[in-house]
């Protein structure tokens, strides 16, 4: 496999420690970790594998960091072949309605631009009423809820990663 980029914004570290455990589950040799807050354009070109993390705020808004840099640094790369893989953080309790829906804005911010997008995940086992991250029946990314237990945000990384071991370059 080809080195990966992890690029996330956090804003409690929640984000950031989801990073870091995908990280470890891939194959840490080959994977670097960029908080997107200093992250310039050559970082992520130079990448062919990336993942993108981004926490939900307000109800359904990117969080502060990763929307500037999706909109001020990520439109603008050229991103042609790669493939990308996006995972998400929220909380479907207190926000049910706008449930890690930064997976799919991310999604939609970045078709068009001849991206291979790899790393669906199934709905099954999530409780909530509506999220802006489903195309068709599945997650365009995997979400992961502050909610849920620790074994269930372990065990949903370890089926990610396997997935992505596959489809990445
Ligand atoms: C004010 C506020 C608004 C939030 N809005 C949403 C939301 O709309 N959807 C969601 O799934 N989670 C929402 N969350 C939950 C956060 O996304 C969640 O706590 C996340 O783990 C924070 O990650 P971070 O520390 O990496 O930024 C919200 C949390 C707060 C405090």
């Amino acid at each position: 496999m080809k080195p990966i980029g992890i690029f996330y914004g956090s804003s409690t570290g929640n984000t950031k420690t989801i990073a870091e455990n995908i990280k470890a589950n891939i194959e840490p040799m080959l994977v670097d970790i960029y908080d997107v807050k200093y992250v310039k354009i050559n970082d992520i070109e130079m990448y062919d594998n990336i993942i993108l993390g981004s926490s939900t705020w307000g109800k359904g808004i990117l969080q502060a960091d990763f929307e500037r840099f999706l909109y001020d640094i990520l439109k603008f790369a050229n991103l042609k072949g790669k493939k990308i893989a996006i995972f998400g953080t929220g909380d479907s309790s207190i926000y049910p309605d706008s449930f890690a829906d930064s997976i799919g804005i991310i999604f939609e911010a970045l078709e068009g631009k001849g991206v291979t997008f790899v790393g669906e995940f199934p709905t099954k086992g999530y409780k909530f009423d509506s999220s802006l991250s489903i195309f068709g029946d599945k997650f365009v990314g995997l979400p992961l809820d502050d909610d849920s237990d620790e074994q269930q945000n372990k065990l949903r990384i370890t089926l990610w990663t396997e997935l992505l071991k596959f489809d990445l370059n």
